[in-house]
């Protein structure tokens, strides 16, 4: 079967990325990561693509472009290099219902948080200021509301007495590292079926492929 062909979005420092650009060197993983692309010039996930040797492009969401027009050439950009799948991966721009649903189940996002809570930003402050116990990470296809699409893979961080913004964000992240990789690998295998706003996996239930990702 061929690899599938993803580009990944990123707008900062790209450690999610660089996850799944490593998963993606091993030749047996189902996808290939064919291109990263930012909307920041100065996204330091860019340098990091480069030194993996992975093709980069700077869509500029700024020097005037309005919506429509930043992704009209994010588009060009994506057919130009036959892209199968989108990840986001600190992608800070929102996109548009019309960019989303061409792209319907072809696009998957990592939060930083257990969604269904916590949707936006400043997941681990509002996670303490809350005083949950149980922390995490979600990957998710994209749909036009904001952090709101059908999950493909979730893994648990335990909150601890005292924790930091910082050391609860560090735990959060080292989990996305595992579960982005794996979400992209179920994805790019076709064994991830929407139905009702819920994925479905085939051959493994999820439960199984979240406990991948031991409960910190
Ligand atoms: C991650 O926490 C991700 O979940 C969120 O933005 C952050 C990006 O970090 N969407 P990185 O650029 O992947 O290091």
């Amino acid at each position: 079967m061929s690899r599938k062909r993803v580009a990944i979005l990123i707008s900062g420092r790209g450690s999610n990325m660089a996850a799944l650009i490593e998963a993606a060197k091993d030749k047996t993983y189902p996808a290939e990561i064919v291109l990263v692309i930012s909307n920041r010039p100065d996204a330091g996930g860019l340098l990091v693509a480069q030194a993996n040797r992975i093709a980069t492009e700077v869509v500029d969401h700024t020097a005037g472009k309005d919506r429509p027009t930043f992704e009209r050439a994010l588009q060009a950009v994506l057919e130009r290099n036959r892209i199968d799948i989108i990840c986001l991966a600190g992608f800070m721009r929102l996109l548009t219902a019309g960019f989303v649903s061409r792209w319907q189940n072809r696009i998957i996002n990592i939060h930083p948080a257990l969604l269904p809570a916590f949707k936006g930003l400043d997941t681990h402050r509002r996670a303490l200021e809350a005083g949950v116990k149980v922390h995490g990470a979600t990957v998710h296809f994209v749909v036009p509301e904001m952090d709101s699409g059908p999950i493909v893979a979730q893994a648990a961080v335990s909150v601890r007495p005292g924790d930091t913004e910082e050391g609860l964000a560090a735990r959060v992240l080292k989990v996305e590292h595992q579960i982005y990789p794996l979400a992209l690998k179920l994805v790019a295998e076709g064994r991830v079926r929407v139905e009702n706003g819920r994925c479905l996996v085939d051959s493994i239930p999820v439960p199984d492929s979240a406990a991948l990702v031991p409960l910190e």
